[in-house]
């Protein structure tokens, strides 16, 4: 499959959102629809090893270090070689969350791409979890700078998700609703509360607002919300401002590289300046992912080999 480094953000499907690779595309200005060059050299890291973990571990719960018949460390290495967007510390938060969904529970995911995420959430929960990925492989969003114009890779990339789940032993474990997670169908498709939402789907600031609020309010008191991309993508960025920032119901847990973490619960009082200020203290870091992104598509590649950042991995 060949990555097209193109734009910077996500879109939602709703077209008119063509790449773009000037600054005010970082910014995701409105008018940012400018084409982008494609910055050669620049890939999706889709290939990570998973079992040399870059990251610490989320913190540990218990019963995290297997769940059914699988184990953190088979799962890592059966994901291996699945292209998508997630790194060993992002595994282990997404594995540590799902295995703690007692049966009877759901789980709700948000744009899987070829199933790398979904694989985990699959291998980590329990057999009376309901899994539902929502994933339209409608060719929009694809990944890094893929917004749109991929229906034909998308295809494809529903034939891989599908044969990505049999090999990792899951295809009957998950609930794959093939719809845009705005739609009526895929709200419909999800009956009742969420214990655990993941979101990563269309990154654009209205569509990831929308999937932060409508879904994030269908998820339980007490419950938890993944977001990828946190202080990384503009949209998903100021989507967060305005929906979990100030802790109307959200507390923020904290992250693995650019997947942030939330539990649903009220917070309030001193909590509440504690909560905002801990996601303040994250700003230097989403500052510094914006000038990476600046760098690698002005193709400074010594600069941002300076910023000890690899020049040839699109910050996630
Ligand atoms: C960054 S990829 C997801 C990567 C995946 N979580 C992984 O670990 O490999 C984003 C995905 O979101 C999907 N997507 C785009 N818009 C969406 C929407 N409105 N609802 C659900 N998924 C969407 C795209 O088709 C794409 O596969």
């Amino acid at each position: 499959m060949a990555w097209v480094p193109g734009g910077l953000e996500y879109g939602d499907g709703s077209g008119g959102h063509p790449q773009a690779g000037d600054l005010a595309t970082i910014l995701h200005l409105p008018s940012g629809s400018v084409d982008a060059a494609p910055v050669p050299g620049t890939a999706a890291p889709d290939r990570i090893a998973m079992t040399t973990a870059s990251s610490p571990p989320a913190s540990s719960t218990p019963g995290s270090s297997a769940s059914g018949s699988f184990g953190f460390a088979d799962t890592a290495a059966a994901v291996a070689d699945v292209e998508g967007w997630m790194t060993p510390g992002q595994a282990r938060r997404l594995w540590d969350r799902a295995s703690a969904v007692a049966p009877g529970g759901r789980i709700v995911e948000i744009g899987s791409f070829r199933g790398r995420s979904t694989i985990v959430l699959a291998r980590a929960s329990e057999a009376g979890v309901d899994l539902v990925a929502i994933e339209p492989h409608a060719g929009n969003d694809r990944g890094p700078r893929e917004i749109e114009g991929f229906a034909e890779e998308a295809a494809g990339d529903h034939e891989v998700f599908n044969g990505n789940l049999t090999a990792a032993g899951v295809r009957d474990r998950v609930r794959h609703v093939r719809a845009f997670s705005g739609s009526e169908e895929a709200h419909d498709a999800v009956p009742g509360d969420i214990d655990l939402l993941y979101v990563d789907g269309a990154h654009r600031y209205r569509p990831a607002r929308a999937d932060l609020r409508d879904w994030g309010q269908r998820v339980r008191g007490g419950g938890v919300m993944l977001v990828h991309d946190s202080f990384s993508s503009v949209g998903v960025t100021l989507a967060l401002v305005r929906t979990t920032f100030l802790g109307r119901g959200w507390r923020y847990v904290g992250r693995s590289e650019s997947m942030t973490e939330y539990r649903r619960e009220p917070v309030a009082g001193k909590d509440r300046l504690t909560h905002v200020g801990r996601q303040v203290a994250e700003l230097p870091w989403f500052a510094r992912n914006l000038l990476i992104k600046g760098l690698i598509v002005a193709r400074q590649r010594r600069l941002t080999r300076l910023l000890g950042h690899d020049p040839d991995v699109w910050p996630y």
